[in-house]
């Protein structure tokens, strides 16, 4: 048993600062759950003459990483520097020198995740990555501990804070697209280059990490269709509303005997749906398995104390099987080959809105190409618009599959302007 446990820290921003200030403010408390004191032993910087606050001794930073690399004192390799390719080479490296590794990177994890944890495994290493999803929500050890006797079918997920908080200012305060996203940037929350949120790539990424661990399987980036927050149009928001739907950015993965089928997009969820109510830089990842059937968590999903609380957890279990000598055991690798639903077993419910000369005929031709795709409409409402000889046409329809969709758009191509389609989520529990 050891006294102490060394940290190498990469990284001391957001992040990495909230990760100081909790092994520093709960100290006291994780001795005595980990018999022995944790101590941030040398810490990563890039910018030596950026002021830090901090109540670390200012000899523990450094610009090279070698001198923690190749510390042999420093057991654990806690990654929070951000970026893909700099990051991960200190992720093999600290692996490949018998180190523990702690990472908040989704980036690293979503493209080389399964390579990383095999070399783990190899090296007989832990490797951890609670904080690459969610933030502060313990997502990935429910998948991982908490849900491991279920079979997950389906996960639905505002895993992207910057896009839930985008929407919910542009909802309830009228907030311009610009005006809330400077905030969102502002506070912290949106990426170093905030496309990466907006285009849904963040969350694509943390659908690959969520979807690969709930179907133990190994799901690529390029398996996720993706559609960012470019795709919603003015007057999307208030539409919906009309309709009782609440628009979300929703990463989506489900499981069935077609395969899986994972995506990323702005979606219509009922104003009744837990998920719906989920505002502002929260999270919320809401699973449904066989047996434990609907279950929602919900908190914080960015920002350094709640993203640090789960890096903190992360360096516990790490020290735990350290002191049991037990490092590496993750148990078990991917299960399955993944395979994924072709668009004809994709099944949702889809809204469209669009733009129709006003004249006599067109409602019969457009309600028939979908008759003609055997896509049945629960609804159909005509809206005047603001240019006299057009009407805006809303359509929502049944079950209908993602083949069928495509049919439609190709369709209606050449007799209205699709103003925007999203797919409605979530009905059953509505
Ligand atoms: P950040 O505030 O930009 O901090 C990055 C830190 O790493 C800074 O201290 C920076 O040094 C250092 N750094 C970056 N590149 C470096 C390099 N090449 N060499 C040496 N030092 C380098 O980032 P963050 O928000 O803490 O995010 C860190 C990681 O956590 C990212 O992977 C992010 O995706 C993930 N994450 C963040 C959040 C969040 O809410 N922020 C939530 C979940 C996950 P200087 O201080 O000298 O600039
Ligand atoms: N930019 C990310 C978000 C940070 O807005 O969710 C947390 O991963």
């Amino acid at each position: 048993m050891k006294n102490a446990i060394s940290i190498g820290l990469l990284g001391f921003g957001t992040v990495g600062q909230g990760v100081a200030k909790i092994l520093h403010q709960h100290q006291q408390d994780l001795n005595h759950k980990l018999g022995a004191e944790a101590i941030i032993k040398r810490v990563l910087i890039k910018d030596k003459n950026k002021e830090r606050i901090t109540t670390l001794d200012p000899s523990v930073f450094t610009v090279d990483i070698d001198e923690i690399l190749n510390d042999p004192s420093i057991d654990i390799i806690v990654e929070v520097m951000g970026g893909i390719q700099e990051a991960e080479a200190a992720i093999e490296a600290a692996l490949k020198s018998g180190k523990q590794v702690v990472t908040a990177n989704k980036d690293v994890m979503a493209e080389s995740g399964n390579e990383l944890m095999k070399l783990a495994d190899e090296q007989k290493c832990d490797l951890f990555y609670e904080a690459s999803v969610a933030g502060g929500i313990p997502i990935i050890r429910t998948l991982q501990d908490g849900l491991a006797s279920d079979r997950i079918t389906s996960l639905m997920g505002i895993v992207n804070g910057t896009t839930n908080f985008i929407l919910t200012k542009m909802k309830k305060e009228n907030m311009t697209y610009d005006d809330a996203l400077a905030e969102a940037t502002r506070l912290g929350y949106a990426e170093a280059d905030p496309s990466a949120d907006v285009d849904g790539l963040d969350a694509a990424r943390k659908m690959v990490i969520l979807s690969s661990l709930a179907y133990s399987t190994v799901v690529d980036l390029a398996d996720v269709r993706v559609r960012g927050m470019k795709e919603i149009r003015d007057g999307d928001l208030e539409l919906a509303a009309q309709f009782g739907y609440t628009m979300k950015m929703l990463g989506s993965s489900k499981k069935d005997e077609a395969g899986i089928e994972v995506a990323v997009e702005p979606v219509l969820l009922p104003d009744s749906h837990p998920l719906a109510s989920v505002n502002n830089e929260f999270n919320a990842v809401y699973i449904h398995g066989d047996a434990v059937g609907e279950t929602m968590l919900y908190g914080p999903g960015a920002g350094s104390l709640p993203t640090a609380t789960s890096v903190v957890s992360d360096i516990m279990a790490a020290c735990r099987n350290l002191q049991l000598g037990v490092n590496g055991k993750r148990g078990h690798a991917p299960q399955h080959e993944r395979v994924l639903k072709p668009d004809s077993h994709c099944d949702a419910n889809y809204f469209y809105r669009l733009l129709i000369k006003d004249e006599v005929g067109v409602l019969a031709r457009i309600t028939n190409i979908f008759s003609h795709q055997n896509a049945s409409l629960q609804s159909v409402m005509q809206h005047p618009s603001e240019t006299g000889d057009h009407a805006e046409l809303i359509l929502l329809t049944h079950r209908i599959s993602r083949q069928q969709h495509l049919n439609v758009i190709g369709k209606l191509e050449g007799i209205a302007e699709i103003i925007s389609h999203y797919r409605v989520e979530g009905e059953e529990s509505a």
